[in-house]
């Protein structure tokens, strides 16, 4: 089912998300949050998607795309749904770049985040899983797992002279 998405303001994108129990592993009522999720984020063209941007407060983020066509330079990410991640830094070094989020639509800005990263966590019949991402992809990592401690990516950035709306800025790309 398609859920509306929670926007940028609501209480909601503004708390600490709770972990899953594990007893709601491989349930059909986590397998009906995800599927919620997938089918929100596909049907609004993101590229990922936390429970709590459709009002869940549970530690559960969907992401992944093979086109998009409002990220025509990304490349692929594949389709993830993790329970419960963390994930740490490979190295320090960070990069900027811009972002854009289902509960800030029309709206753009450059963020810092890491380039490498390992995460962990679970699927949704409570495998374990981990996995080393860089670039774009670790991107997406950071960015749907900040939904989860209530942060949003306009809290990240650094120079908020390069925030603003997709179309003022990008307007050969809306045109
Ligand atoms: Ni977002």
């Amino acid at each position: 089912m398609i859920r509306e998405v929670v926007r940028m303001g609501d209480v909601r994108l503004q708390r600490a998300a709770q972990p899953v129990d594990p007893a709601m592993f491989n349930t059909p009522e986590l397998d009906a949050l995800l599927q919620d999720m997938r089918e929100t984020m596909r049907v609004e063209g993101g590229i990922g998607i936390a429970a709590p941007q459709i009002g869940v407060p549970l530690r559960v983020v969907v992401l992944g795309m093979e086109q998009n066509e409002r990220y025509p330079e990304a490349p692929p990410v594949p389709y993830t749904e993790l329970i419960n991640p963390v994930w740490t830094p490979l190295g320090e070094t960070m990069e900027e770049a811009w972002e854009g989020c289902l509960s800030l639509p029309g709206l753009r800005g450059v963020v810092p985040r890491y380039v490498r990263l390992r995460y962990e966590g679970f699927d949704a019949r409570g495998r374990h899983v981990a996995c080393d991402v860089e670039g774009f992809h670790a991107r997406v990592v950071q960015h749907e797992c900040d939904h989860l401690d209530g942060v949003l990516f306009p809290m990240r950035m650094r120079d908020m002279s390069r925030f603003g709306f997709a179309d003022v800025l990008f307007p050969e790309i809306s045109a």
